[in-house]
């Protein structure tokens, strides 16, 4: 789908117009890949729009920067004031965002010393990442995910994502909505934007973050949303075969959301249908993240903004 303009997009500490946030193609990102950057939703409710954790993204954006020897010249609160002024001068929500640390135009070494820090926050509206009747059908990859001491899998940077391009991209080209990939043992790692988790017996199982798994939001509004409701959860390595023996498998990621899972490698998960407990948390984080329910865990930061669209149940 291609990308809906806004107006204005943040460009180190200004609003600047949406034409006007271009990169020289000498810059440091365009050819050694050296940003991250972080992804994050704003919900329609009923009462405005609230943006979801997005303290905790800014931080993941500043723990990314630092793995990169980053230094970025703002500090979490500005970076979180600076998501909540663009969202606000945009007027778009529900919307996606898009805040980018990136290294720009300096010189062309490898070495990124003297190319400058550069910072932008962008939004747009974004519906749904995967669409499905009844759960995605997904293949397991034959990429895997990136190896430990090769690319650190809890930045969220640019460069990661030309792995999660080669799962996508594989999966596309083979009828599948999605690509799972194993880390370097064989183990299941993680979707090419997603978290994945597998319930079986009633018990609910997500990739540890040694299985170079990012540490995704979603993957930990879950594990807390399981656990207030009372529902078994464990982290803990997980052989490929589980998947296709397992009663229900879902993604968690801001894109994706909670997405059921209908099949993998074109054998059906459980019954085929989205399962129970699938169910039970993304009704859970549904209600919070659109405001039909208390938000209980501080998730969610209001913007004065209206929702162009009716709240999704
Ligand atoms: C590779 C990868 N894993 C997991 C996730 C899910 O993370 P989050 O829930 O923070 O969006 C994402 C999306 O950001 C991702 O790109």
């Amino acid at each position: 789908m291609p990308i809906q303009t806004t107006s204005k997009i943040w460009h180190n500490g200004n609003l600047i117009p949406w034409e006007q946030a271009t990169l020289h193609v000498m810059s440091h990102v365009v050819h050694y890949g050296s940003s991250v950057f972080e992804g994050i939703r704003c919900y329609g409710q009923p009462q405005g729009s609230a943006i979801f954790r997005l303290p905790e993204h800014m931080q993941r954006l500043l723990d990314s920067a630092k793995i990169y020897r980053m230094e970025v010249p703002y500090t979490l609160e500005e970076l979180c004031a600076g998501v909540v002024d663009v969202v606000e001068a945009n007027g778009v929500s529900p919307c996606y965002i898009r805040p980018i640390v990136l290294r720009g135009y300096g010189e062309i070494g490898v070495s990124p010393k003297g190319s400058p820090i550069e910072v932008y926050i962008a939004n747009f509206p974004w519906g749904k990442y995967i669409e499905s009747q009844g759960g995605a059908d997904v293949c397991i990859s034959s990429w895997n995910r990136l190896a430990p001491n090769t690319m650190p899998a809890l930045a969220k940077a640019g460069a990661n994502y030309m792995n999660s391009q080669l799962i996508h991209m594989e999966a596309e080209a083979n009828g599948y909505q999605e690509g799972i990939g194993l880390d370097v043992n064989g183990l299941v790692s993680e979707g090419s934007g997603e978290n994945v988790f597998v319930v079986r017996n009633g018990v609910i199982f997500t990739p540890p973050l040694g299985s170079s798994a990012l540490s995704g939001i979603t993957r930990d509004s879950v594990l807390t949303l399981a656990r207030h409701l009372g529902l078994p959860v464990t982290e803990q390595s997980l052989p490929r075969e589980l998947l296709y023996i397992a009663d229900e498998v879902f993604f968690t990621g801001t894109a994706a959301e909670v997405q059921p899972i209908h099949s993998i490698d074109r054998i059906v998960i459980g019954d085929g249908k989205p399962g129970e407990i699938t169910k039970k948390i993304a009704d859970e984080f549904f209600a919070i993240v659109n405001g039909l329910k208390p938000d209980r865990f501080g998730w969610l930061t209001p913007v004065k903004v209206n929702a162009s669209e009716p709240v999704r149940a």
